[in-house]
C-alpha cells in the first residue's frame, strides 16, 4: 500500500524544512551513520522468576504479538476491554473510536463519561485508604513526607471546593506554576475534579513565558507557591508570578502554597490568598463533575518549529487510558509498586508518569524535588534505597552526567528493589544504556527506552519488561494500538521492510493522542496531520533495522532537545533579536556529550550598535534568553559574526551552521545557493577558534 505522496504546493514550507534537514540530521545523528544491530539483551531471568518478582503482565513475544495484532485488527474489542478494565466510567461508553487524522476529528469513547480525579483517588481511597499515594522526596535529604490516598482525596476535595468558590466552572482554565511538591498534583487533580482544564507551566520558565501562556489559555486563576527549592538554591516563585501578572489583568485569584514559609513574599490582598488560610476551611468532600471522555483534561505548552508555543490539548478518557495502560504494561506495574519518575511535573512526563499514570493504577508515586547531584551524586540511588522504588524513570542526560562521576555513587546504595528502569526524552547512546543496565540495574532489571512526545500523551515505541529482547539505543517496538510507518521525507512514500531510514509517522489514531492545539486547530492540522496525508507526523527521523527494531534518530524540524527539554530554535532567536544591538540571530543545536544537544547561537549586530566589550555582550545575550524564556534555555555558545550564510533570497542557511558547529566544515555540501561564499569561510575560521 503506497502512501499518499505530498501534493506539490500543498504544504511547501514544511516540506522544504523537513527535506533539507532530514538529510543532514541523519548524517550526524549517529557518527557511524548506521545502527549497531547487536548485542541483544534477553529479559533478565530474575524478572521471570516468581520467587523474586511478580509475574510480568506480558511474558513472551507471542503474547505481545497476539495482543498487538488484536489492538490493530480489532481495536474496538481491544481498547473497549482495556478501558473498562483499567478505568472507572460513571457513564459507560458504547462507541470506541471515531474520526481520522485528515479531518482532525479523532474521538475515543465519545459517549462515555468519567472523572479523572475519581479514577486517580476515590476508587483507591475506598479500597486501601492508608496506602501511600505520593512520597515527597524534598530537596533536603531526610525530609521525605508521604500522603495516603485518603489524605490526598480530602485535600483535593478542599482545593476543588475553593476553586468553585472562586467562580470556576467546568471548561475554565487554571494555570499552575509550582515547584516539585505534592501540592502541584493536588492542584491538578482539584481542577480535574470540577472539570476545569489545568495548564501547568514548568517553573523554570521566566515571567515573560509564564505570562504568554496564561494569556494564551485565558487562565483566570493561578496556583503557585511562595518559593521553590532546587539543590539548596531558592527560587522566588511567587515573585516571578507577580511579575508575569503585570501583563495578565484577567487573573482574578492567585492561590499560593507556603512551601518554604519565607517571610516578605509579595502579596496582593485583593487578588491573592494563602493556601493554608483558605483551603483548610473548605469541606473535604466535593462531588466530582463527570465529564465527557473527549472533554479536555489539560493543556500543556510545548515548542514547535515556530516561535509561538503550542498549547497541546489532551482528552480525559483516551489520555487516562493511555497512561494507565503504559504504566501497567511498559513499566509492568503491580499492586504495591513505588514508581520513581524524576521528571518535573511541568512537562508531559510529569503529567503522565508522576501523576495520572501511577495514581490511576493506585500505586505510589515519588515527587523528587531536588537535582541528581545534591547533596552528592548518590542522591537518586539513595532515594531508590530509602523508598524501595520498583520502577525508576529518568532521562539520558542525567544518566550520562552520573556515569561520568563514577560507579561508587551507585554502588554504595541498595538498588535491589528495582525491577524496571526507564529512559525518556532523547536518544540514549549505547554507552549510557549499558552503564544504566549494568551499574544501576545490575543486569537484573528491564531497561525500557521509551519513545514518545508531549503530543502522543503516553509511550508509543518501547520495550515491554517481560518479553522484549533489547538493543542498547533502540526503542524497539510499537506499543499496543500504535502502527509505525517510516516515510521517505521527500516523496512521503512509506518505506516498507527492514533497513530503512526516513521520517517517523504513525498510521492510525491512538487513545492518548493530543486532540488539538488550544485556540488553533489549523495549526494542529498543518503541524501533524497535513505534512504527510493520512499519517501523524512526529517530527523525528527513524530507522527500522534488519530485525524490525526502531531506532529514533532525533528531530528533523527546528526543534532542539537540551537535557530532554524541548526548545524551538526560532523561539530562542526571537528572544535574541529583542536585544537592541542585535540585527539577526540564528540558532542551531550542537552535539553535547552530556545534554545531548546544546544551544549554539550566531548573531549579527546592527551597524549603528556600539559594542566595545563582546564578552559582556554575550553575557547580556544569555541573560536576555534566560529572561524571555527561562534559565534552561541558556545558549552554551554565542558567536557574534559579521554575516550569516544566506540564500540569494535572504534566507539563513542553517544547514551550514549546523555543519560548522559539528566540526564538519569539510563536508558542507553544495554551496552554490549561498549568496556570498566568503561568509562561510570566515565562519568556519571563527568557530574553529571558539569551540
Ligand atoms: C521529543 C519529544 C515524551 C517525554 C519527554 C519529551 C525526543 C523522547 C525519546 C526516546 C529518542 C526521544 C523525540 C521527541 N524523545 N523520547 N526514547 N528516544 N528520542 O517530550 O518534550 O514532547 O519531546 O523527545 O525527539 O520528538 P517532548
Amino acid at each position: 500500500q503506497a502512501a499518499l505522496p505530498v501534493t506539490p504546493g500543498q504544504t511547501p514550507i514544511e516540506k522544504q524544512v523537513f527535506t533539507e534537514q532530514v538529510v543532514d540530521q541523519f548524517a550526524h545523528a549517529r557518527p557511524e551513520g548506521e545502527v549497531d544491530p547487536k548485542p541483544i539483551h534477553s529479559v533478565p531471568a530474575r524478572l521471570l522468576d516468581p520467587a523474586q518478582c511478580p509475574t510480568p503482565h506480558i511474558t513472551s513475544m507471542e503474547q505481545y504479538r497476539t495482543m498487538y495484532d488484536q489492538s490493530l485488527n480489532d481495536p474496538d474489542t481491544f481498547w473497549g476491554n482495556m478501558a473498562r478494565d483499567l478505568l472507572h466510567w460513571s457513564r459507560p461508553f458504547t462507541q470506541i473510536t471515531n474520526g481520522t487524522f485528515e479531518d482532525g476529528d479523532v474521538s475515543w469513547f465519545a459517549d462515555g463519561e468519567l472523572n479523572a480525579s475519581v479514577n486517580c483517588l476515590d476508587r483507591h481511597a475506598q479500597r486501601h485508604p492508608d496506602r501511600i499515594a505520593i512520597i515527597h522526596e524534598a530537596d533536603e535529604p531526610g525530609q521525605a513526607r508521604s500522603y495516603t490516598y485518603k489524605e490526598l482525596l480530602l485535600e483535593v476535595c478542599r482545593v476543588a471546593n475553593l476553586l468553585i468558590s472562586f467562580g470556576l466552572r467546568k471548561g475554565n482554565t487554571v494555570a499552575i506554576y509550582m515547584p516539585m511538591i505534592p501540592q502541584a498534583a493536588i492542584a491538578m487533580l482539584a481542577c480535574a475534579r470540577i472539570g476545569c482544564i489545568h495548564s501547568v507551566v514548568f517553573a523554570g520558565f521566566s515571567a515573560d513565558s509564564l505570562a504568554e501562556r496564561i494569556l494564551d489559555a485565558n487562565s483566570a486563576v493561578v496556583i503557585t507557591a511562595d518559593e521553590g527549592r532546587r539543590g539548596g538554591r531558592v527560587i522566588p516563585t511567587k515573585r516571578i508570578v507577580d511579575d508575569a501578572l503585570k501583563k495578565c489583568p484577567n487573573v482574578k485569584r492567585v492561590l499560593t502554597f507556603a512551601h518554604t514559609g519565607a517571610t516578605g513574599i509579595p502579596f496582593n490582598p485583593t487578588r491573592d490568598v494563602w493556601w493554608h488560610e483558605v483551603v483548610s476551611r473548605q469541606r473535604p468532600y466535593c462531588a466530582p463533575v463527570p465529564v465527557n471522555a473527549e472533554d479536555p483534561l489539560f493543556l500543556l505548552y510545548t515548542s514547535g518549529s515556530t516561535g509561538k508555543p503550542k498549547g497541546v490539548v489532551h482528552s480525559t478518557g483516551g489520555y487516562l487510558l493511555g497512561v494507565a495502560a503504559t504504566v501497567k504494561y511498559v513499566f509492568d506495574a503491580h499492586d504495591g509498586d513505588i514508581f520513581g519518575c524524576t521528571a518535573d511535573v511541568g512537562w508531559i512526563t510529569g503529567h503522565s508518569y508522576l501523576v495520572y499514570g501511577p495514581l490511576s493504577l493506585g500505586i505510589t508515586t515519588v515527587f523528587f524535588e531536588s537535582v541528581p547531584t545534591y547533596p552528592d551524586a548518590s542522591r537518586y540511588w539513595k532515594m531508590v534505597e530509602d523508598h524501595k522504588i520498583t520502577q525508576f524513570y529518568t532521562a539520558p542526560t542525567a544518566i550520562r552526567a552520573l556515569r561520568r562521576l563514577g560507579d561508587d555513587w551507585v554502588n554504595q546504595c541498595d538498588l535491589s528493589s528495582l525491577r524496571v528502569i526507564g529512559s525518556v526524552g532523547e536518544p540514549i547512546n549505547p554507552e549510557a544504556w549499558n552503564w544504566y543496565n549494568e551499574v544501576v540495574g545490575h543486569g537484573r532489571c528491564a531497561v525500557v527506552d521509551t519513545y514518545w512526545q508531549t503530543e502522543t500523551g503516553a509511550n508509543v515505541i518501547t520495550p515491554l519488561p517481560g518479553c522484549t529482547r533489547t538493543k542498547p539505543g533502540s526503542a524497539t517496538f510499537p506499543f499496543f494500538g500504535i502502527e509505525v510507518a517510516i516515510l521517505d521525507a521527500h516523496t512521503g512514500q512509506e518505506l516498507e521492510g527492514p533497513d530503512v531510514t526516513g521520517v517517523l509517522a504513525l498510521k492510525r489514531p491512538w487513545p492518548a493522542m493530543a486532540r488539538t492545539i488550544a485556540g488553533d486547530h489549523p495549526r494542529y492540522l498543518t503541524t501533524y496531520m497535513h505534512p504527510y496525508r493520512g499519517y501523524y507526523f512526529s517530527g523525528d527521523g527513524a530507522t527500522r533495522d534488519a530485525d524490525g527494531y526502531i531506532w529514533i534518530r532525533g528531530r528533523v524540524d527546528d526543534v532542539i532537545n537540551v537535557s530532554g527539554h524541548r526548545l524551538s530554535t526560532s523561539e530562542i532567536e526571537s528572544a535574541l533579536v529583542l536585544y537592541p544591538a542585535v540585527a539577526e540571530a540564528a540558532v542551531v543545536g550542537a552535539h553535547d556529550d552530556v545534554t545531548g544537544q546544546s544551544i549554539c547561537a550566531f548573531v549579527t549586530l546592527k551597524p549603528q550598535a556600539k559594542v566595545d566589550d563582546t564578552i559582556q555582550l554575550t553575557r547580556d545575550l544569555v541573560l536576555q534568553v534566560r529572561k524571555i524564556i527561562g534559565p534552561f534555555a541558556s545558549p552554551k555558545a554565542i558567536m557574534i559574526v559579521d554575516d550569516l550564510p544566506k540564500t540569494r533570497s535572504g534566507k539563513i542557511i542553517r544547514r551550514i551552521l549546523r555543519k560548522v558547529v559539528a566540526g564538519e566544515a569539510d563536508s558542507l555540501g553544495d554551496l552554490s545557493t549561498v549568496s556570498e561564499p566568503a561568509v562561510v569561510q570566515t565562519l568556519v575560521k571563527m568557530v574553529n577558534e571558539k569551540l
